[in-house]
């Protein structure tokens, strides 16, 4: 399967980057062979307050464990987005917003971005908020949001971002979870021409009286739309900006302080908060972001990620920013007001670097062409993609239609918890081979294991896991330590365990093969199956639900549910529909099930497990294949599941 196309580097490509095939393998080889001494050089890609002495001090002994980078260093992120660049480039765009509406698009230079944040952050302090709070960011794609990250690291609160698409359980739960006593929100977002109705949603999610911590709730005004206001507890942004000052010295923040903490979905429980430090992972961001995208100055670039995802905090802002570069941020979606919407931005604002998810792609692709091809794209030099595997056919596709032939792309493969681009090629150095991440970045050791734990050779397939820090790793699960050593630090004690699978092949490039836990990836986002299933048996007529995955054309994953109802209810088709709205309301749209199918029973073994496997594979209509059900308690269920499966 490795031996479809390869890609050489191309000469355009090469000629321009900062390292070539040579190069990368001896900075390679020296960042694993001599880490204090790569990351101790490359650590002053940053400014820092006071600089460090001390590089990295890891361990990944799960009784010790320990992951310190620049530990005696102290600085401040938002001096190294914006202030250290006013003096060169104050005049340059920071940041191109472009509107949902396609005639709503402005430059925010450096200057006014560094202003607009240092008022923020003046604004946030007269609210009460100070070094060491959780602020709760609920809002849209606007430059305000940006503002409101930047403001808190620069006074040293951390943000917790919570994706707008989620419903007011979910912000809800995540609110709970740090305590936030702020939330930052729009009276409304827009997204495809349509309204989303996030300060109503932030007002839902506290009237639940468990969510009990939220003093202040600061409102940025985006349409104008009717909204509830409640006087004591509701501020407008604009409001309290106007009479901030515009002087605000930056806090001092020790490398390990926090930066922020953004919730991601595990095989278990609740989702967690992944906890990210100030040093490493400024460090790690800026120079993933220079040399997978090889971004040069003037260069402008751009990632279709929302805020509320990992990529946005990486590669919309921190990275990009820390680099000087100019960073688009979209409002819209790519269909809207039709499908030729990602190439119309590209001509119109001269993009050279797009950065953008399978999922789109696929998406896109399925359109047809013709909508691509209403632009010329002649700006673009680099594609990216991010977030699931992407199929080769949707890999030749971007780079056929999207790219012309003429742009490398970097499928690059990470997660919440690594900060960072993790595997990836770089541009000048890395032959391409579709659907393959290709190889490790500086200073990351991946590795492949058997169940047992037992370290692969060669070509061959397993867990993949990671086997010495990084600086941009997360440092905890936020209020629970245990749980982080437990979920990654257990499974195969000494390595960091990705949950994911990989092959690699006989060059030694890394193929990503999906999630072997109980994650799901649709359309880019993760979703833990046991959210979704105590979402459902929330319902008063479930009895038990179980959630898998099954391969889906655009989305990559569906969310396919098995439903055992309550003696008493009726398995109608409005009750698939009541259900589906149900998990809509509980987690968000994002959580919609594609298909439920209605269970009699469910496979467990003897001591009352699920058994998933068989579950997958009815759901992806491989029946001849369901293995060994000879462990189960009660063999006759699968049959059953397998005739209803026709119903689903
Ligand atoms: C998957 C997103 C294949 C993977 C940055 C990982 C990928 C999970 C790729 C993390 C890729 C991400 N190829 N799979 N290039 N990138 N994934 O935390 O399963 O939202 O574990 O971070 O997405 O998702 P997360």
């Amino acid at each position: 399967m490795s031996d479809g196309k390869v890609y050489p580097v191309k000469e355009a490509a090469k000629s321009r980057a900062l390292v070539d095939k040579d190069q990368y393998m001896a900075m390679y080889k020296e960042s694993v062979d001599n880490p204090d001494a790569f990351w101790g050089e490359h650590g002053k890609r940053l400014d820092w307050i006071k600089p460090y002495t001390t590089v990295k001090n890891t361990t990944y002994d799960r009784n010790n464990l320990s992951i310190k980078w620049f530990e005696d260093g102290t600085l401040n992120a938002s001096v190294n987005c914006l202030d250290r660049h006013l003096a060169e480039r104050g005049d340059q765009t920071a940041i191109i917003f472009e509107g949902d509406d396609p005639a709503d698009s402005r430059h925010v230079t450096y200057r006014e971005l560094h202003q607009e944040t240092c008022k923020f952050a003046n604004a946030l302090k007269s609210q009460g908020v100070k070094k060491g709070d959780i602020v709760t960011i609920y809002m849209p794609m606007l430059v305000e949001t940006a503002v409101a990250m930047l403001a808190c690291a620069r006074i040293g609160a951390m943000h917790s971002v919570v994706f707008g698409g989620f419903s007011p359980e979910a912000l809800g739960a995540r609110i709970k979870d740090g305590g936030a006593k702020w939330v930052v929100t729009a009276d409304q977002g827009v997204r495809g021409g349509r309204p989303i109705p996030l300060k109503k949603n932030v007002d839902a999610a506290l009237n639940n009286p468990e969510v009990s911590t939220v003093e202040k709730v600061i409102v940025v005004k985006r349409t104008g739309g009717d909204i509830q206001w409640q006087e004591d507890r509701d501020v407008w942004f604009h409001d309290i900006m106007a009479d901030a000052s515009v002087d605000c010295p930056p806090e001092e923040m020790s490398a390990e302080d926090p930066l922020f903490m953004l919730y991601t979905s595990g095989s278990t429980g609740t989702p967690k908060g992944v906890l990210h430090t100030t040093g490493g992972y400024m460090v790690y961001a800026s120079m993933t972001h220079e040399y997978v995208f090889d971004y040069q100055q003037g260069d402008i670039y751009w990632c279709t990620a929302d805020f509320g995802w990992i990529t946005g905090h990486s590669y919309i802002l921190y990275g990009p920013l820390a680099n000087g570069a100019i960073t688009l941020l979209f409002e819209g979606v790519p269909n809207y007001p039709d499908s030729s919407r990602i190439g119309k931005v590209v001509d119109k604002h001269k993009v050279n670097v797009l950065y953008t998810a399978p999922t789109a792609i696929r998406a896109l692709m399925a359109e047809g062409d013709q909508y691509m091809k209403q632009s010329s794209r002649e700006s673009l030099r680099l594609l990216g993609t991010v977030g699931e595997p992407i199929n080769p056919e949707a890999w030749e596709w971007y780079y056929n239609v999207v790219g012309d032939e003429r742009c490398p792309i970097v499928d690059t493969w990470w997660q919440t918890e690594t900060g960072g681009i993790l595997i990836s090629p770089l541009p000048g150095a890395t032959d391409l081979k579709p659907g393959s991440a290709t190889l490790p970045f500086f200073g990351v050791q991946p590795a492949l294991v058997d169940s047992d734990g037992n370290v692969l050779d060669g070509a061959t397939e397993g867990n993949l896991v990671i086997l010495d820090s990084w600086p941009g790793q997360m440092r905890t699960v936020y209020g629970d330590h245990e749980r982080f050593i437990l979920t990654y630090f257990s499974t195969y004690p000494g390595t960091y365990f990705t949950g994911d699978g990989a092959r690699r092949d006989e060059d030694g490039y890394y193929w990503i093969t999906g999630r072997v836990d109980d994650v799901l990836n649709v359309s880019g986002h993760r979703m833990g199956t046991a959210e979704i299933e105590s979402a459902l048996v929330a319902h008063p007529l479930v009895a038990e639900a179980a959630v898998v995955g099954y391969p889906h054309d655009i989305k990559g994953q569906g969310i396919y549910v098995y439903v055992t109802l309550n003696h008493d209810a009726d398995p109608s088709d409005e009750l698939k529909t009541e259900l589906v709205q149900w998990v809509r309301k509980e987690i968000g749209p994002v959580a919609s099930p594609d298909l439920i199918q209605w269970a009699p029973g469910l496979p467990k073994t003897r001591s009352g497990k699920i058994m998933r496997r068989i579950l997958r594979k009815i759901a992806a209509n491989e029946h001849d294949s369901l293995g060994d059900t000879s462990t189960l308690a009660d063999p006759s269920v699968v049959e059953d599941l397998i005739e209803y499966r026709e119903n689903a």
